[in-house]
């Protein structure tokens, strides 16, 4: 089962969409569109496919992430109100803590649609390589077993060729979606799959505008 990414143009470069239950990295350097592609996931999961969505925060606050996704017509506060959302800001110290947050949390269960912006954060706060890992897999694998398609978003540091922050989680994940500056005048930002398991995928250099209806791949 593919779940859509409610990007036009990226799904049919990549079988129609994300694998239902598979674990997404969205990584790329400030500005370069992350959250908005979250918000837009969700938000189209909710409105075109029926699928709820849980948007988890660690750096913005919730009213930023409501606010920027304001601007492209999604309401995410109506979403939230008629149950179909669930944003939760967390506190990025402690994965144990989180999940019991979660499981506190009314909403989340039903969530077919998870979003982490960011798991940088995490990587930020511990300071054991070896907890990071353990406490970020155990929380990814307990999504996947669920059932939940999930998006992990990634900080890159502006001088960086990594992934991510500490290149820990790049490893557990299902797929890489890498956003840049292409650094063009018209064309400014780009989307690239670097790999997606069990998926014949595209690994052309996609050329993206965010317009007033979000993330929209240009045609190459
Ligand atoms: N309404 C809009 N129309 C076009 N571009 C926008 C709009 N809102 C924000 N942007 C661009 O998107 C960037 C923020 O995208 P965001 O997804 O928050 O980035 P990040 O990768 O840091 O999460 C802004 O810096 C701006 O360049
Ligand atoms: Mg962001």
């Amino acid at each position: 089962m593919r779940v859509s990414t409610g990007i036009p143009g990226l799904d049919n470069l990549i079988e129609g969409g994300f694998e239902e239950g598979s674990v997404n990295l969205i990584s790329g350097k400030t500005g370069t569109g992350k959250s908005i592609f979250s918000a837009q996931f969700i938000h189209n999961g909710v409105k075109e496919f029926n699928e709820k969505g849980l948007y988890i925060t660690t750096g913005d606050t919730i009213k930023n992430i409501k606010k920027q996704a304001a601007k492209f017509g999604w309401d995410l506060d109506a979403l939230e109100k008629e149950g179909n959302l669930k944003v939760l800001h967390v506190e990025p110290y402690d994965v144990e803590k989180l999940m019991e947050n979660i499981s506190l949390s009314k909403g989340v269960n039903e969530a077919k649609r998870v979003v982490i912006d960011s798991i940088s954060m995490f990587e930020l706060y511990m300071q054991n390589p070896y907890k990071i890992r353990k406490s970020l897999f155990s929380m990814l694998q307990k999504f996947k077993d669920l059932g939940k398609t999930v998006l992990v978003v990634a900080e890159v540091q502006e001088d960086s060729k990594n992934l991510s922050r500490f290149g820990v989680v790049e490893f557990m994940v299902d797929s890489v979606i890498l956003l840049q500056y292409l650094g063009i005048a018209k064309c400014k930002r780009s989307l690239n799959i670097r790999k997606m398991r069990m998926t014949n995928h595209s690994s052309d250099i996609h050329p993206f505008e965010i317009g007033p209806k979000g993330i929209e791949l240009l045609e190459i």
